[in-house]
């Protein structure tokens, strides 16, 4: 059993049934609430697209769906801590190097003329992103059913009452407006100015290991956790890679930013930059109710097919270590694909091995004889 079980949740509820905490504080929401927009002031239009967010009357952008979402998760962190006494689960941004290629060599490479690297993996990311759309097919219906304490008023018990659905719609968009896959797809053709053709990005992702398959995007493991019912492993499988992709992407957010704002190097006066900006704030309850349903659920027991209980930082703590594994060893794949798609775009060109040359110069890895990349000293900044 989890170490608290007893007095202070119960402790807690009656404070908070009593309405003694304030407003901020409030632990259950309807869907509508978890779903409502903040009263915009203009909509975010860039390069002809109605993207969602908007602007506050005073200018402030903010995110879709953040009228009550974002107070929502931080009122259930504070509860979850109170109440277990233990810290949010943390998001490792650490744990992942920066960019390949690095800004540095994206720039010396756009210096170069050489752009299709830089278009692909903006469209990459897109795409990426676009495989929210299928994150509500995960839920496990009455998931709370499946521990052995209850999850009233818990981040778990908002999973299917809008927090995924506004995940999903923030990703791949709602109706006719626009999310992140369709704003990736802007920032680069407000940066580049020429959409690749619908067949040479399809042959592109291909190459990039990205298929156009529902799975695409996400881990898929054998059974880790056999002791739980299938579906809640496979939803928090999900979940954890779906917390690592997020925490990656603010690599690829800082990357994104520092290139397309280089007003010399591509189009746009810095509109794509920007509306990167908009698109890593949207982000923030992303990770932020990923970390807090994670917490909630290593803190409690799961309750087992057999009819016993497991503890949920086992639980948990086998999928997250074998998910970040899997992602450690998949880094050398990633930058090959990578540096595939730089080899390929300065083919047939005179000075291909000098381009190629000062690529290599300005990374913070570059692959050894044998194909393995290793750490290397930028010896050129652009
Ligand atoms: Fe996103
Ligand atoms: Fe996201």
């Amino acid at each position: 059993m989890s170490q608290w079980t007893g007095l202070q949740p119960l402790v807690y509820w009656r404070v908070y049934k009593t309405g003694v905490l304030p407003m901020t504080d409030q632990l259950v929401y309807s869907r509508a609430e978890l779903l409502s927009d903040h009263d915009i002031a203009d909509p975010l239009v860039v390069g002809g697209v109605r993207c969602h967010g908007g602007f506050l009357s005073d200018g402030t952008y903010v995110s879709p769906r953040t009228g009550a979402r974002t107070q929502a998760i931080a009122a259930w962190g504070r509860s979850h801590e109170r109440t277990y006494g233990t810290e949010i689960l943390a998001a490792p941004v650490d744990e992942w190097p920066e960019a390949y290629p690095n800004v540095a060599q994206t720039k010396f490479l756009l210096s170069r003329g050489v752009r299709e690297p830089t278009i692909a993996a903006l469209t990459r990311i897109g795409t990426v992103e676009g495989f929210g759309a299928m994150l509500p097919y995960t839920i496990v219906p009455d998931l709370g059913t499946h521990f052995a304490e209850d999850v009233d008023a818990t981040a778990i018990a908002h999973l299917e009452r809008g927090l995924i659905d506004a995940h999903a719609r923030d990703e791949a968009g709602d109706g006719e407006v626009a999310g992140h896959k369709d704003m990736w797809f802007t920032a680069r053709d407000v940066a580049f100015d020429s959409p690749p053709s619908e067949d040479e990005t399809q042959l592109m992702l291909e190459r990039l290991g990205v298929g156009s398959g529902s799975g695409g995007g996400f881990l898929t493991t054998a059974r880790l956790v056999p002791e739980i019912d299938e579906r809640v492993e496979f939803l928090i499988a999900r979940m954890i890679s779906l917390l690592f992709i997020e925490v990656q992407a603010y690599h690829t957010f800082s990357w994104a930013e520092a290139v397309l704002s280089d007003t010399d190097l591509v189009a746009g006066e810095g509109e794509a930059a920007t509306l990167v900006s908009y698109i890593r704030q949207d982000e923030s309850p992303h990770v932020g109710y990923l970390r807090v349903v994670l917490s909630e659920m290593r803190d409690r027991d799961f309750l087992t097919t057999d009819g016993g209980t497991i503890a949920g930082a086992e639980v948990i703590g086998r999928l997250y270590e074998h998910n970040k594994a899997s992602l450690h060893s998949r880094r050398d794949e990633s930058y090959r694909l990578m540096l595939n798609e730089v080899e390929r775009a300065v083919e047939g060109r005179r000075d291909a091995a000098d381009v190629l040359a000062g690529f290599h110069r300005a990374g913070n890895v570059r692959p050894g004889p044998d194909g393995t990349f290793a750490d290397a000293v930028a010896t050129s900044e652009y």
